[in-house]
C-alpha cells in the first residue's frame, strides 16, 4: 500500500482507443475497450492514489473515486496529459493511441468519387507520441508505457523503454486471443529500469482486476525505489 509518510501518490492513466475525425460523420480508430486503464485506475484508488483518468471513447463506468476527464482524439489526450502533468507523480500510459490522424478533417462528408476508379486516397499524419512528450518533460516524475506486441515482445517493449524514456514498460503479448485487446484476461512482462539494467518481472496470467492490483502494487514500489535512490 501506499507509503503514509509521503503526499498522497497522484497518478495520470490514459485509457482506450483514440477516435480521428476524416469528416463530420466518420472517424478512424482501433478495437482498444479501455478494460486495462480502468481496471488500473479502480485498483490504484483501493491502494490509496488520487487518480486522473483520461479516456477515449469507451463503453465503461467510471470507477468509484477516479476523476474521470473524456476526450476523443490523440492531440485531446495530450492536452489533457499536458495539463495534468505538473500535479502528477506517475503517468501511466495505457491507452491505444492512433499513429495517424487525417491532414485535414473535411468540412463535408466525404463523397464517393467518380474519378480515380475504385480507389480513395487519404492523407494522413503522424500523432504525437503522448508519453514519450510527457516523459521528455520530465514533469511526471516517474512514465509507464504500455507494449502491445505480436511477437518478439520483450525486445519491442525494452526497444520502446529505451526511446521513449520511460521509467517502466508492460510488455502484452497481443497475439493470443485468450489475453489483451477486449479480452477479461491479461498475462504480461513489468519491464523496468535500475540504472543501466533492466530488470524483467513476469506477471502470472490473471484477470485483468488481479492483474492491475499486482502491477499498481509493483509501479508504487520501482516509484519509491526510484525516489529513495
Ligand atoms: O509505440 P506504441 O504505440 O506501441 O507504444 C505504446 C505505448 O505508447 C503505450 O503506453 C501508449 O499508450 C503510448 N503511446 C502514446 N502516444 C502515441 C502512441 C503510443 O502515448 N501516439
Amino acid at each position: 500500500n501506499v507509503d503514509q509518510t509521503r503526499d498522497k501518490l497522484r497518478i495520470t492513466i490514459t485509457a482506450g482507443p483514440t477516435r480521428e475525425p476524416l469528416d463530420p460523420v466518420r472517424y478512424l480508430s482501433n478495437h482498444s475497450s479501455g478494460k486495462m486503464g480502468f481496471a488500473l485506475a479502480e485498483a490504484a484508488v483501493q491502494q490509496g492514489a488520487d487518480v486522473t483518468l483520461i479516456s477515449g471513447p469507451v463503453h465503461l463506468p467510471t470507477p468509484e473515486g477516479v476523476t474521470r476527464l473524456d476526450v476523443d482524439t490523440a492531440e485531446q489526450m495530450l492536452d489533457a496529459v499536458l495539463k495534468a502533468l505538473p500535479s502528477t507523480h506517475m503517468l501511466i500510459g495505457c491507452a491505444a493511441v492512433a499513429d495517424y490522424r487525417a491532414a485535414t478533417v473535411a468540412e463535408h462528408k466525404i463523397k464517393k468519387q467518380s474519378q480515380n476508379g475504385d480507389e480513395l486516397t487519404l492523407h494522413l499524419v503522424k500523432n504525437p507520441d503522448i508519453i514519450a512528450t510527457a516523459a521528455a518533460r520530465g514533469q511526471a516524475k516517474f512514465v509507464v508505457g504500455f507494449a502491445a506486441e505480436t511477437q518478439d515482445v520483450e525486445a519491442y517493449a525494452e526497444d520502446k523503454l529505451i526511446r521513449k524514456k520511460l521509467n517502466a514498460i508492460v510488455a502484452n503479448d497481443v497475439s493470443d486471443p485468450t489475453i489483451g485487446f477486449g479480452s477479461d484476461e491479461n498475462r504480461v512482462t513489468l519491464l523496468s529500469r535500475r540504472g543501466e539494467h533492466i530488470i524483467r518481472q513476469p506477471l502470472p496470467q490473471a484477470s485483468k482486476a488481479a492483474l492491475s492490483d499486482t502491477l499498481i502494487q509493483q509501479l508504487i514500489s520501482l516509484y519509491d525505489q526510484h525516489h529513495s535512490s
